[in-house]
This record gives C-alpha cells, structure tokens and sequence, in this order.
C-alpha cells in the first residue's frame, strides 16, 4: 500500500496540522435572557446551566464570557405578561427594560457584538411572531411593527438586529426603516432558513412564549423542504441581509451547507435550546462525555459551513478552550 491515510492520523501535532475545520470562541455568539427588573438568577429546569439575569447579573455575566474571550452575544427579553398586547406595542416604548439594558450593555462593554431579536412573540398576548386576527398570522400588517422595534434597538445601540420572525418582505422593509432613520451601519442577521421544529421547546420555557392557540407552521419552514431554503436566502440577499441563518443547526447541517455553496454571505447557525438540553440531559445521566461530545457537536456545525453558530455551549465551550490552549 503506498497511500496510507493513517500516516495524517499518527499523532496530535499532525492531526492539528491537518485539521480542516477549526473551532474558536469567537466563532461563537452567546444569547442570554433577561428578565425584568432585580432579584436573583432564575434556573431555567430545561436548560440547565442557562438563567434568566436582572441586569446588574447580565453584566456580570457579560464580564465573565468576556474573560473567557466570547465578544458576541444576542439578547433575549423574558417579558411580564402586562406588559403584552395584541400589537407588541411595548417593543418600541421607549421605557421598554430590553432597549434600556441595550443601553446600558453598549455603553459598558462597547467592544462587543451585541444582537437583538426581532419578533413579536416575546410581547405579543398571543405569543406569535406575527399579528394574529381571526386565527391568522397577518403578513403586511406585521411589517411596520417589526420595523419599528428594530428602529428601537438600534437607537439604543445594537450592533446587529435579528429578526427572527419569518414574515415575508421583514428584512427589506427592516433595511430600509433602519436607513431612513439613520442607521445604516447597523446590521441585519436574517433567521433565513427557520423551520417550525420541536427543538425550540426549552426556549419557550424561558421566555414563556410559546403560541397561545396553533403553532408556527404557517410561517416557519416545513422540516421536510430544503429548496425552499434557497427561495428565502435569495430573498434576504437581494432585501439587504448581512449574515444569513438557519435555524435549528443540527437537523439542518444539510441546508447550511446548502446556503454555504449557494451564497456569498456569511451563514450562521442557531444550535438551539432544544439541542442543548439534549446533550446537556445525556451527559447528566453519564451516557455521553460531555467535553468530547460538546466541541464534537459544534464543529459539526461549523464544518458544514457556519462562520458563526449561536450557542448556548458558548461559556462551556469557550472554557474548554481556554485549558486546551
Ligand atoms: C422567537 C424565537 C424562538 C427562538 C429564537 N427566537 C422560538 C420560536 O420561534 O418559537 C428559539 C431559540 C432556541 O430554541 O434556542 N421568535
């Protein structure tokens, strides 16, 4: 035999010299949840390891994944349920506890890459992306409400929106509230490919957002296509979007390396709650080693072509790191 590829495999140093896929802390974005006003960390039972922080605890947070070497996060309110309307009137208020604590993170730590979320679940009395009337998820009308919470965000100081709400047209009409108001330099990460998956079950546990009556599926993507993902990435690329994600990462490393041969822009990738609490669950029963399997899962993502994977191992893995190297 004179080709023997286990000659690349013999030891460490030359398995890194061969290593194809690479896996960084600052490849990673952190998402966090925030709650409103004080009091301690609330353990969220689905997502072990993950809490919903007052914002003194936020910055604390933010300092402590600073010092572990993430620079990028993406921010999630857990909103009192007064103050949720039918039209999420309350995500452009400007008293609103979200847009203070952008505020506040971009004045305190103006190094990072701070994202938001755009959607209206989080304020809305029915828990859906969208404006709902008589059952249905209005499309047009849905627009200028998420263009306004981006306009917002951004006027607090977010480095990156990201709407994560699947309304046909959002990221164009995003783009173009975001630089008739001024902001053009802020940029838009499109939830390009989202697909109506179970996965996002702890999330809604953390915010308590989940869909009042029906589901996601008349906005969110089918499972089953993958096509489709092309339609929606093209549609982001020519609306303005300047990183495109799919979303969940795991069931999907098809469609993300689908975007990666397809488009120019950078793709990211959600690894959801879901998939956390999965792997979190294994480990803590001892059927998987969580430090082998963890990285493992990550660079998954990342080889199949993710440039930015959002995850709620960011902490763990950034540690992880930090020991290794
Ligand atoms: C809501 C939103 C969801 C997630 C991020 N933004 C849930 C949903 O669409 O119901 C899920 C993230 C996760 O599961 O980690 N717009």
């Amino acid at each position: 035999m004179r080709i023997r590829p286990r000659r690349n495999r013999k030891n460490e140093t030359i398995r890194n010299m061969v290593a194809e896929t690479t896996l960084r802390p600052s490849d990673l974005m952190y998402p966090l949840f925030l709650n409103y006003g004080e009091g301690a960390p609330q353990a969220i039972p689905s997502l072990p390891g993950i809490f919903r922080f007052s914002q003194s605890d936020l910055e604390r947070e933010i300092e402590e994944a600073l010092e572990l070497g993430l620079r990028s996060f993406v921010l999630f309110p857990a909103v009192p349920e007064r103050y949720k309307d039918q039209h999420a009137t309350y995500s452009s208020n400007p008293d609103n506890f979200y847009l203070k604590s952008i505020r506040r993170i971009n004045e305190r730590f103006p190094e990072i890459a701070l994202m938001s979320d755009v959607a209206m679940d989080p304020y809305s009395s029915d828990g859906h992306d969208g404006l709902v009337k008589d059952g249905i998820i209005l499309n047009d009308e849905t627009l200028p409400i998420l263009s306004e919470m981006s306009v917002a965000q951004a006027q607090a100081g977010v480095d990156i929106i990201g709407p994560s709400d699947m309304m046909d047209g959002r990221v164009g009409s995003i783009r173009d509230a975001l630089d008739h108001a001024g902001y053009d330099h802020v940029s838009i990460m499109s939830y390009t490919a989202k697909y109506a998956s179970a996965y996002y079950g702890p999330f809604r546990d953390a915010l308590d957002s989940a869909p009042k009556a029906g589901d996601k599926k008349t906005y969110q993507m089918d499972p089953a296509n993958k096509q489709e993902a092309l339609i929606e990435a093209e549609l982001d690329t020519i609306e303005g979007a300047d990183f495109l994600m799919v979303k969940p990462a795991l069931c999907y490393l098809d469609v993300i390396h689908l975007l990666k041969s397809n488009s120019k822009l950078p793709i990211a990738a959600y690894n959801v709650s879901g998939e956390y609490a999965m792997l979190k669950a294994a480990c803590e029963k001892g059927w998987l080693d969580y430090d082998v399997a963890m990285p493992e899962m990550l660079l998954s993502i990342k080889r199949a072509g993710a440039s930015v994977i959002l995850s709620y191992f960011a902490k763990d893995f950034a540690r992880l790191f930090k020991n290794k190297f």
